[in-house]
């Protein structure tokens, strides 16, 4: 059996293999930001097909920090018996289920919220660069209500949390330079840029306690001009480490420029495409790193695992198509996912449906 379907513990959370659903807008949660019957369904089969640990959608710690409609939130008590049901179905499943935090800051869209963006500076170009920027005792409150989700999140059952650093969300623009131009304590060096993202740490820390899963997910480069780059993103994962994360899981790219989930991944060279940062991340950490983007093949993936560039691997749309794409590899059918990464997969959630994979759909159009 492959090393990859051996059991491991993050920070006692016992996952029964290495694969991980990594965190995907599903477009399924009702106007308060809950689980509906349709994504706790969802989810079900994920558990049941294998996959094992499940990263929700981005759900958001403050309305203000909304990003997409129809989209997870944690940012009332309410909430809490609502997705206590969703993770006992999928513990009863033997799953393992993590929300993944967010604020969306210049990204939040006042459409869906109604209600002005917080932004770190002013920059043009994104839906809420009409913002108004940030004070320190607003940056204060941000942290205070990602520390808020997590509670709930805890107390709703969820196994860990993870915290959204990646993608172009508010803690990756504290620490990118393209969005970061701030000239206070969280501006300027790296070391700056990084102190929201420790602070959101610390704050989640003192809420669930240190026995409790705190997952980040990090971009090693953002892809932008002026952006984040690796070296710089080198250096703010061992201050996240030092502040006690239990797992990174490195991305790259920004849903700005759609670089985050790159299409056409129909070759082995193009699959695992943030790889050669990775092997840089897991040289320097301790902690267990987890790889996603374009992963397709558990041969490279194992591959992956003995060459040293990560421990656990993230998939987000082949589990769109293939729910029980882990268990179809543990069973010895070892072809790779049929994910053909063409991204329509979003045309659904754009109109407000939940997402579902299109392949078929279109197919049967042309016929
Ligand atoms: C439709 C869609 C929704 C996504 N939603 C999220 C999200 O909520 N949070 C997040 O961190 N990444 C999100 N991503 C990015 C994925 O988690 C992942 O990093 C990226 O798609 C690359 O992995 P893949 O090649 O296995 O799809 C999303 C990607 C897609 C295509």
């Amino acid at each position: 059996m492959s090393k990859l379907f051996e059991a491991t513990t993050i920070n006692g959370m016992k996952l029964s293999n290495r694969f991980v659903r990594s965190a995907t807008w599903e477009g399924m949660a009702d106007a308060d930001g809950n689980c509906t019957p349709e994504l706790k369904d969802l989810y079900v089969q994920l558990a049941k097909g294998g996959v094992g640990l499940i990263i929700t959608g981005v759900a958001y710690v403050r309305q203000d920090g909304m990003v997409a409609p129809r989209q997870l939130g944690l940012s009332d008590d309410k909430c809490i018996p609502i997705f206590e049901d969703m993770t006992d179905a999928i513990h009863q499943h033997g799953g393992r289920i993590a929300v993944q935090l967010v604020h969306a800051g210049i990204l939040s869209n006042p459409k869906v919220t109604g209600l002005t963006p917080l932004i770190l500076s002013k920059v043009e170009g994104y839906a809420g660069s009409e913002g108004r920027e940030m004070t320190v005792d607003d940056i204060q409150e941000i942290i205070e209500a990602h520390g808020q989700a997590a509670r709930r999140a805890k107390d709703a059952g969820f196994d860990a949390v993870q915290i959204h650093g990646a993608h172009g969300f508010l803690i990756n623009q504290f620490l990118s330079p393209a969005f970061n131009k701030r000239t206070d304590e969280y501006g300027g060096l790296i070391e700056n840029r990084t102190k929201a993202a420790i602070e959101i740490i610390e704050r989640v820390r003192s809420y669930v306690g240190d026995d409790y899963p705190v997952l980040f997910k990090l971009n090693s480069e953002d892809v932008i001009d002026g952006g984040l780059v690796v070296e710089d993103s080198l250096q703010a994962a061992l201050l996240i480490q030092e502040a006690g994360i239990d797992a990174i899981e490195l991305s790259g790219g920004t849903v700005v420029t759609g670089d985050h989930a790159r299409k056409d991944i129909n070759t082995e060279e193009k699959e695992a495409y943030w790889r050669k940062a990775a092997r840089r991340f897991k040289e320097i950490l301790n902690v267990p790193l987890m790889l996603v983007g374009g992963i397709r093949s558990l041969p490279l993936a194992e591959k992956l695992y003995d060459e040293g560039y990560a421990d656990y691997f993230s998939m987000s749309r082949p589990f769109i198509r293939e729910a029980g794409l882990i268990n179809r590899w543990a069973s010895g059918d070892l072809r790779k996912a049929t994910c053909l990464s063409d991204n329509l997969c979003r045309g659904p959630l754009m109109e407000g449906g939940g997402i579902y994979c299109v392949v078929e759909e279109r197919q049967k159009e042309k016929i």
